[in-house]
């Protein structure tokens, strides 16, 4: 690893996203409006990166004094490689979605989980501890949300999978935080029967699928949190037939903001302005 160039601290701020595909990333438009609001002269950028060109990207980038930067897919795990270090919890999870150059050391970290459970306690429930969650899929987005959840002292996460083995393997991961336990999609219903929040991890509603939904609303039970990570559309299927039901509705439109506010953070030293980071979002949306 040829040794990065230390960014100045008070110079311009160069940042990105490394990912293939990457032109549908809405990070650049978030970071450039929060960049603005915060009054700092940088840029962030998105880069289009080949798997096989990982490593001499990111030698680029060490080179060019890069502050930072996301990393999405299909780079979350290969990227480890080539950092100098890597935040325990990034390890845990298995995956980085953010690397910080301080001073020329790159150190990675994972602010998906984070950044979700900051959203959710900002936006639909407050207080997550002693409650018991329902977390549909067990691929890469819930294990990041697993491990963030279990810091919140809940009374039980369940994690319900189509592939029930690979939630099993999941549940195992994360025993030793708390009461994880682990279903197939069968005992979905009897899972929701006692939820207080119900999450969907999976990939189930999005668009152009919008007609989908991971759980039959019958299932659902009034008055409880549902959450959703999709957020395009910004409101699913699962989410309108959790509204028609009395549950509080949360989207994942936050989750994304967040963890670009925690990235933001940590390359700056600053507060990030998570609502003009949401209102850039919105109106592009709109
Ligand atoms: P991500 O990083 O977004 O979590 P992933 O690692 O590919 O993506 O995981 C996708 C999750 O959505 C998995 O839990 C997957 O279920 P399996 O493990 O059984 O494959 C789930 N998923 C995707 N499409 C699904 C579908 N049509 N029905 C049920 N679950 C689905």
């Amino acid at each position: 690893n040829a040794e990065a160039i230390a960014p100045k601290a008070e110079g311009y701020l160069l940042l990105g996203v490394i990912g293939c595909p990457v032109a549908q990333s809405k990070s650049p438009l978030m970071h450039g409006a929060a960049l603005k609001e915060m009054g700092l002269e940088g840029s962030y950028v998105p880069l289009h990166v080949e798997p096989e060109r990982l490593g001499e990207t990111i030698a680029a980038m060490r080179t060019l004094g890069f502050r930072g930067f996301n990393v999405t897919i299909p780079h979350k795990l290969a990227i480890m490689d080539y950092l100098d270090d890597v935040d325990e919890r990034a390890r845990e999870i298995g995956a980085v979605n953010t690397v910080l150059n301080e001073g020329g050391r790159l150190k990675g970290y994972n602010t998906d989980g984070i950044g979700y459970v900051r959203s959710l306690k900002a936006e639909a429930a407050p207080e997550l501890a002693g409650k018991r969650a329902v977390v549909i899929g067990a691929g890469g987005a819930a294990r990041g949300i697993v491990d963030a959840l279990l810091r919140e002292n809940p009374a039980s996460v369940t994690i319900v999978n189509r592939d029930a083995a690979k939630a099993a393997s999941l549940a195992d991961a994360m025993a030793s935080r708390g009461r994880v336990a682990a279903l197939g999609t069968d005992k979905l219903q009897e899972a929701a029967s006692a939820a207080d929040i119900l999450i969907n991890t999976t990939s189930v509603g999005m668009y152009p699928q919008e007609s989908a939904t991971p759980i039959p609303a019958e299932w659902i039970p009034g008055g409880i949190v549902v959450s959703d990570l999709i957020y395009n559309p910004l409101e699913t299927r699962m989410l309108r037939e959790a509204a028609q039901r009395g549950c509080t509705v949360h989207g994942g439109l936050g989750m994304f903001v967040y963890q670009g506010a925690y990235a933001l953070e940590y390359w700056t030293g600053r507060p990030a302005p998570a609502g003009v980071m949401r209102e850039a979002l919105l109106r592009n949306f709109g």
